[in-house]
């Protein structure tokens, strides 16, 4: 959703800020564009779509040192080059992009601006214009960013160029996130390390309600009431080679390949010498002391969250509740005496899982938060963090993340069971190297899941997928993956559920997916797979060895019955990716979608 990047240095900014965008271009978005200075003034070129449209538009012969880009996910306006960023000011003086939502734009268009037509459907345009008023007025800029910021609701990460002072870029955040690059001979802005690699690989982290002023050899960070902050660069721990494709025609396909290695790197990560799992003992506390545990996440990780909570539930016995993040405020439960959240996020920034956090640090209970990106803002405000170690996901459709997520909700499980003295009766790493080796077997088998895509969805309208227990949970995420993907309506269905309704959207050759992995539930799921197929339907049916029937279209090799989640994803992982590529679908960059939801 949204990035931002800047440039101040010594090399033409242009191909540095186009490059860094292409880098965001994961998050999903449906402009762009970017603002070059030099000393004939500030150029903006900006276009509704992809980069490569972008690129398009930008005047070669146009250079400069200094520059501001974005890649705009609509949120206030549609899609279209007025509304791209950067935006300028009446006055064109000020240069600004943003990422995030300001709440209070009509009221502050109001009691300001009454006088001024915006000229975009923008939230965003308000900032600038109220800069450019204010140093109007007579305020210096620095004073007019601030007390622009200082009135905004909302969330903003923002950069602002000053047509008079071109040797300054000026930054702002709060809520949504941005980092600062410290360069040789240049520093960087940027939503996201991965941008500016190319760069640098030193950031800061700028906290909520700062101001950071950055020229090309210094950067100065101030609170809004302007006192200045010290603080050093960590260093990203990334491998530019995690961020390219490599020979892979998507990273869908590349990120569902790596899950092995990442739940062996996982194993490696969190096992102790003598071959035990090894979590920290402040953790290890907040878990065995809560009396309730509420997980909080959305979208895939809220399926991850679904199988966690089995996964505790059975091996700790520590009741376990799992919360749509974006409702959990709405329909708050009544809470225990003494509960711990779990907050549950790959990119560690999404918008519904932080105001859940906020509020629960509100009420002073502690929290937890499992991410693939420890640095996050979920991560940093949470009292704990559990790595997930899948390395970058850059795909829109999550798919090694989720292995990942329930992988180290396994391990947690098994270090409360321990710390309270529950023996388990199998060894959990080494059952997780079983999966690992399940799963290499099942990429393994690509053609096989591309056929069972053009058998039975080159060409339908809808499909259902159906599972009881935790196959349940796994066809939640199998639907969403396909319809994310594909945009075929696809809809997941606790398997004796279908018959209560939605058994009436059955015709003649619709798909049914059905997963049947677990032993207890084996006869009722295959008689719920009888009924669809009764009324019409083209029954798929993946099975796990041991309960296989001979018209089953694939048969997962046996992983451990607590863990077939991990396993069974994988056949509708690639299911969706085929269905998607069949059906001419821009398989990583999906339509509408953006990879970090920073809006609520
Ligand atoms: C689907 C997908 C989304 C995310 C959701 C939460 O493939 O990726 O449903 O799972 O937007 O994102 P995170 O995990 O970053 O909080």
């Amino acid at each position: 959703m949204c990035g931002i990047v800047g440039y101040i240095g010594a090399e033409d900014a242009k191909e540095v800020l186009l490059r860094g965008l292409e880098k965001l271009e994961y998050r999903g978005y449906d402009s762009a564009g970017i603002a070059l200075v030099n000393n004939e003034g500030v150029h903006v070129f900006k276009e509704k779509g992809r980069i490569a449209a972008l690129r398009d538009v930008v005047d070669s012969s146009v250079s400069g040192t200094v520059g501001i880009g974005h890649t705009r996910w609509a949120t206030h306006g549609p899609p279209s080059r007025l509304n791209a960023h950067p935006h300028q000011s009446e006055t064109a003086r000020f240069t600004l992009v943003h990422n995030g939502v300001i709440e209070n734009y009509e009221q502050l268009n109001r009691e300001y601006l009454a006088d001024m037509t915006m000229k975009s459907d923008t939230d965003t345009e308000i900032i600038v214009q109220l800069i450019d008023r204010f140093v109007s007025e007579g305020s210096e800029v620095e004073a007019a960013i601030t007390k622009t910021l200082s009135l905004l609701k909302g969330s903003y990460a923002t950069a602002i160029i000053d047509k008079q002072d071109p040797d300054t870029v000026y930054v702002g955040k709060n809520k949504s996130p941005l980092l600062i690059g410290v360069g040789e001979e240049a520093n960087v802005i940027a939503s996201d390390a991965m941008a500016m690699l190319q760069v640098t690989n030193q950031f800061l982290e700028i906290m909520d309600e700062e101001l950071v002023i950055v020229t090309r050899d210094n950067v100065t960070i101030k609170t809004l009431e302007g006192k200045v902050i010290s603080r050093k660069p960590y260093t990203a721990e990334l491998d530019s080679s995690d961020i390219e494709k490599g020979t892979y025609p998507h990273f869908m396909l590349k990120e569902i390949d790596e899950q092995p290695f990442v739940i062996r790197n996982i194993i490696q990560k969190y096992q102790n010498e003598d071959g035990s799992v090894r979590l920290e003992d402040n953790i290890r506390t907040a878990v065995t002391s809560s009396d309730r545990i509420y997980i909080i996440a959305a979208g895939t990780s809220y399926h991850a969250g679904l199988v966690g909570k089995q996964l505790i539930e059975r091996l700790t016995k520590c009741p376990v509740e799992v919360h749509i993040a974006s409702e959990f405020l709405y329909n708050m439960p009544v809470l225990s005496e003494n509960p711990l959240f779990i907050f549950i996020s790959q990119s560690g920034e999404t918008a519904d899982l932080r105001g859940v956090l906020v509020e629960v640090k509100k009420l002073g209970y502690q929290s937890l938060t499992v991410t693939n990106v420890p640095g996050s803002t979920l991560s940093r405000e949470a009292d704990f963090t559990l790595h997930t170690y899948a390395g970058p996901e850059i795909a829109v459709a999550s798919t090694k993340a989720y292995t990942a997520q329930m992988a180290v909700l396994t391990l947690l499980a098994v270090d409360t069971a321990k710390a309270k003295g529950i023996e388990l009766d199998f060894d959990p790493l080494q059952e997780l190297g079983i999966v690992a080796t399940v799963m290499e077997t099942l990429c393994d088998q690509k053609e096989r899941f591309e056929q069972i895509a053009s058998e039975f969805l080159s060409e339908t309208r809808n499909c259902f997928f159906i599972g009881r227990a935790t196959d349940y949970f796994v066809c939640l995420e199998g639907s969403l993956k396909l319809k994310e993907i594909s945009y075929i309506q696809a809809e997941g269905f606790a398997g004796g559920e279908l018959k209560h309704g939605t058994i009436a959207l059955i015709e003649e050759g619709t798909p049914v997916i059905a997963l049947a992995t677990q032993e207890h539930v084996n006869l009722s799921i295959r008689g719920n797979v009888k009924e669809v197929a009764a009324r019409g339907a083209a029954p798929c049916i993946i099975s796990m060895k041991g309960m296989e029937e001979d018209d089953d279209s694939f048969v997962i090799p046996t992983v451990h019955k607590l863990l077939t989640p991990l396993a069974s994803v994988i056949p509708l992982q690639l299911i969706a990716y085929y269905a998607a590529l069949h059906r001419g679908c821009d398989v990583d960059k999906p339509r509408n979608l953006a990879k970090s939801v920073t809006v609520e």
